[in-house]
């Protein structure tokens, strides 16, 4: 069984606020995209790897980070597009001989190799492996003036990660539709599959260190969680 990731780098990083765009900022001595690249790379269930990033950014990534840090399992470093969706779109497009695929945002740097095994089984087993934790605060949903419309049972809310894992061809026929229906707003892979063929997404336990990088106050965590992170890779464990 093929395995390829689609590892997102094309964002423009605007809640971060920062000259640099938050996928290339340093974390501990290196670039944040470069932690997800490493843990894919370093996955024997993962054949191929294609980064998604911006047109601009296409020399930098293959000179910068793929080729000095000897990640041999990117392929393909391709343009995505102004929305996060059209940037997966890119990368399915250039995926080629794959069953499985792996949707990661280059954001995260603290996915691990089980979080990439366990969504491939799910994706096999269930049609798909959603990445995500338990949500830890109420959620309301509110209306344009902020007076609240619902509170969901929070036993049933959970916070969307990545990765988010498919079967290749169901993923690819998803966008298709949904980009042939020109549906907007669509913020995670998981919503794709559910308005292309009205299918459930099935949840994979992620981690509360898995966080995405969005606001400058992440990059302080980010940095506790990767102390600790280098701490086990140099204990083995
Ligand atoms: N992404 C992408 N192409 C886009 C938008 C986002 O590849 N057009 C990627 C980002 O680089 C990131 C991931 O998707 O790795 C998750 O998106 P998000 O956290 O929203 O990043 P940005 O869109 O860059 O940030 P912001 O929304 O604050 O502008
Ligand atoms: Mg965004």
């Amino acid at each position: 069984m093929r395995c390829a990731a689609i590892i997102l780098a094309a964002g423009k990083g605007s809640r971060m606020n920062s000259n640099t765009q938050k996928q290339y900022m340093e974390l501990e001595g290196f670039p944040i995209l470069y932690y997800s690249l490493q843990t894919f790379e370093q996955s024997a269930l993962v054949d191929e790897i294609v980064l998604v990033t911006g047109e601009r950014e296409i020399e930098y990534c293959t000179k910068q980070i793929v080729e000095r840090y000897q990640f041999h399992k990117v392929t393909k470093i391709v343009p995505g597009g102004s929305e996060r969706y059209l940037s997966v779109y890119e990368g399915l497009r250039v995926v080629q001989d794959t069953d499985i695929v792996l949707i990661h945002d280059g954001a995260r740097p603290f996915v691990t190799e089980d979080m990439i095994q366990r969504t491939i089984e799910s994706a096999g087993a269930c049609g798909s492996g959603i990445t995500a934790v338990p949500a830890k605060d109420t959620v309301k949903i509110v209306n344009g003036e902020l007076f609240s419309v619902e509170t969901p049972p929070r036993e049933r809310v959970w916070m969307m990660q990545t990765p988010q894992t498919f079967p290749y061809e169901t993923i690819l026929r998803a966008y298709e539709k949904v980009i042939a229906q020109r549906i907007k707003n669509i913020t995670d892979d998981a919503m794709v599959l559910e308005l292309a063929f009205h299918k459930p997404v099935r949840i994979v336990e992620g981690s509360y260190s898995n966080i995405k990088i969005t606001t400058p106050e992440d990059l302080d965590l980010a940095a506790i969680f990767c102390k600790k992170r280098n701490k086990k890779f140099e204990k083995g464990y």
